[in-house]
């Protein structure tokens, strides 16, 4: 039986989108049985729908408090049966306790080469510094934020000509091979959660794996 995967959005939904047409391929290895969002105007919504993907949103404007909303989520991931959750351009930081409750079955896709630019604004950051390479990673979410193990990275070189609008697209594409990719390889249980390390294929993940491109977008 396909593994059921939860995704959880704040916006458009792209990355869920990708790793949901993956999951309807035939012979996919996981199954999305849900798709949930932080607020009502998630474009993310309509684009599962439009896939035929239960949609739910537990609408972060009515929680009083971190705690409050998390529990929420909480019950809502736990209800939809999902064995893994991929959490896909969702905005809100979540506490230990949550983290800790799914610890080993939460994913998370950030648009850097982790652990260099954490947080915000990292197209920009990355063409200010003079990187000459860029990306996105998928990884285990801990509680310390964005950073947690990475399983695989998407990496780009990038080009004089390049902004943040071409970076961001270029970077998009690359997401929409990893993530879909890395669900593929941790419902087929090559990739495992290990006691806060990540396995592939039994051993040790040293460094992350890699998807290269110079996909222009
Ligand atoms: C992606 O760039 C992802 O890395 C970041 O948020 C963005 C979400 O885009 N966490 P989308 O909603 O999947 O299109």
């Amino acid at each position: 039986m396909p593994m059921p995967v939860a995704v959880v959005i704040s916006g458009r939904g792209s990355n869920m989108e990708a790793i949901a047409r993956a999951s309807l391929a035939a012979g996919s290895p996981f199954k999305v049985v849900s798709v949930i969002a932080d607020r009502e105007t998630a474009g993310g919504l309509a684009r599962a729908a439009a896939l035929g993907i239960p949609t739910s949103v537990v609408p972060v404007k009515q929680f009083a408090d971190r705690g409050s909303f998390d529990a929420a989520l909480a019950t809502e991931l736990e209800a939809s049966g999902a064995q893994l959750i991929a959490l896909a351009g969702f905005m809100r930081i979540l506490s230990a306790e949550f983290v800790q409750r799914f610890e080993g079955r939460l994913l998370n896709i950030h648009p850097s080469l982790l652990p260099k630019y954490k947080g915000l604004d990292t197209h920009a950051r990355a063409l200010a510094a003079g990187d000459s390479h860029h990306g996105a990673s998928v990884h285990y979410v801990t509680a310390e934020l964005d950073g947690g193990p990475v399983i695989m990275q998407g990496r780009l070189r990038l080009r004089s000509a390049d902004t943040s609008d071409t970076v961001s697209a270029r970077v998009h594409t690359l997401e929409h091979i990893i993530y879909p990719h890395v669900c593929t390889l941790i419902a087929g249980r090559r990739v495992e959660w290990r006691a806060g390390k990540v396995f592939f294929d039994g051993a040790p993940l040293a460094t992350p794996l890699i998807e290269e491109s110079d996909a222009a977008a």
